[in-house]
């Protein structure tokens, strides 16, 4: 469907940006902070740092509070780190990590800048990691106490909130984005651990609507809509399956509080289906998201599998969690060869991201907020302090004008946090590979002195923020 005339961002409109506590903040063991998983991990891909000092947002919250209000910010999305507040995930409360989230949401607030809370980005506190982390029910009730302090602390000052940020990545590509909770898990169904978290988000959200009356909350997945290679009739099974396994499985558990049928078949027949206990599929009923958040980088193609003797000629495709890989007997991930790549091998799809809105949309009828979406690049820093991004610029512009299509579409979409409010330490890649609007001054190998610039794409985007439209 083609609009002759784009419809306009509606009055209100998030225009925001996105970080995470462990990727952004530093300060690891600053004011009683606990390990978690991630500052525990000590695997790291040659020549990428660790998450120690990343942007040292921790020591400089102002100064950065400052710039997102320069920036003009409607919205500003982060994370608390679960360790701040709980140092050892359900122990004692640390006052001093407290006051840290209270500083950061009041000095956004002072500028007229919506918080959007997500309560937990992959950083699972490392003493629940060792009494067997997701696999074991006793973190649901751990989350549960956590979500209590937080709605507690920041619910007279937080209206939108997020639960669980990219559950279906952590859940099938864990280990590859460092996300590895330790011996006690080894081996332990990873979709019993996603069975703990969906019954832990469910009880969140319930929660959170009895204790805060107005209050917000809805998931984050990563959502990447998938295409067959082809209109042979097996490619779109593939597809259908991979869509399931991948979107609809924590979206459909999220909103109708049940398992995706497609999903469940894929777990029956890998023998991966977790233990339901009684009463759980009635605490996944009882809770209603208000919005859907989802994070979006590209859509993903495949085909029908292989046979085993075509596999065996040919090899798997591995990839990443934007890089859809093989699952023999199910799919084989495949180039699209209508799509461009960035730096890191990763599609870009603007339009795949119009489908994706129209896909969420339509099954879900919820109002939709962008939590990630941006273009991991090698940024320079010139002499005068100047960094040229057209390439961020215009990936955000075509991303941009999709969402205006879904908009005309009839999509309900409350705003756009792209990724990232400022430069930050990459799951997997170091931050060498930069999403920010902010450049922070260090490398992964040697800290420099961390000061901020602003990149081309700051005043860009301040400029498209200032008219609620795309710049000519
Ligand atoms: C998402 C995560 O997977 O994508 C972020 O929610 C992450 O934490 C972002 O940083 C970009 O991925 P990467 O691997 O380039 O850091």
């Amino acid at each position: 469907m083609h609009h002759t005339q784009p419809a306009p961002f509606p009055e209100g409109f998030l225009w925001g940006a996105s970080t995470s506590g462990y990727q952004v903040e530093g300060g690891w063991d600053a004011d009683g902070k606990g390990r978690s998983i991630v500052d525990a991990r000590t695997q790291f891909p040659p020549g990428t740092t660790d998450y120690t000092v990343a942007s040292d947002h921790y020591h400089h919250v102002d100064e950065d509070v400052a710039l997102f209000a320069e920036l003009g910010l409607k919205a500003y999305r982060f994370s608390v780190q679960w360790t701040r507040i709980v140092p050892d995930g359900d122990g004692a409360e640390n006052p001093d990590g407290i006051a840290f989230y209270h500083r950061l949401i009041d000095g956004l607030l002072a500028h007229g800048i919506t918080p959007v809370l997500t309560m937990y980005h992959f950083d699972l506190p490392q003493a629940l990691a060792d009494k067997g982390g997701w696999g074991s029910r006793a973190t649901v009730d751990a989350f549960v106490r956590y979500s209590e302090i937080l709605f507690r602390e920041y619910g007279s000052k937080v209206e939108y909130w997020l639960t669980i940020n990219e559950q279906n990545m952590m859940v099938m590509f864990g280990e590859l984005i460092g996300i590895i909770d330790g011996p006690a898990n080894t081996g332990v169904n990873v979709y019993q651990k996603n069975h703990h978290m969906l019954v832990a988000q469910a009880r969140a959200m319930e929660l959170l609507h009895r204790t805060v009356p107005g209050a917000k909350i809805g998931p984050a997945p990563n959502i990447a809509y998938v295409y067959p290679a082809s209109p042979r009739p097996e490619d779109v099974i593939a597809a259908d399956d991979l869509n399931a396994v991948r979107n609809w499985l924590y979206l459909d558990a999220a909103v109708h509080g049940r398992y995706n049928a497609t999903a469940w078949a894929y777990l029956a027949a890998k023998g991966l289906t977790p233990d339901v206990e009684d009463g759980d599929l009635d605490v996944l009923a009882s809770a209603h998201p208000d919005f859907l958040a989802f994070n979006y980088y590209a859509t993903h193609t495949v085909a029908a599998p292989l046979t085993d003797e075509d596999r065996a000629a040919q090899g798997g495709r591995g990839g990443d969690q934007q890089i859809a890989f093989d699952d023999p007997g199910f799919y084989r991930a495949v180039d699209n060869p209508f799509l461009p790549k960035n730096a890191f091998g990763w599609e870009i799809d603007p339009v795949g991201f119009r489908m994706t809105f129209r896909a969420i949309y339509d099954r879900y009828h919820l109002p939709l907020l962008v939590t990630e979406n941006g273009l991991g690049a090698f940024d320079q820093l010139e002499p005068d302090g100047t960094v040229h991004d057209q390439y961020r610029i215009d990936y955000l512009r075509d991303h941009i004008a999709q969402i205006q299509a879904a908009i005309g579409d009839g999509v309900d979409v409350l705003g756009y946090c792209p990724w990232s409010a400022i430069d930050l330490v990459s799951t997997h890649q170091g931050i060498a590979k930069r999403y920010g609007f902010v450049y922070v001054n260090r490398d992964d190998d040697d800290l420099k002195d961390l000061a901020r610039y602003r990149k081309d794409s700051f005043a860009w985007y301040q400029t498209l923020i200032a008219g609620n439209a795309l710049p000519d």
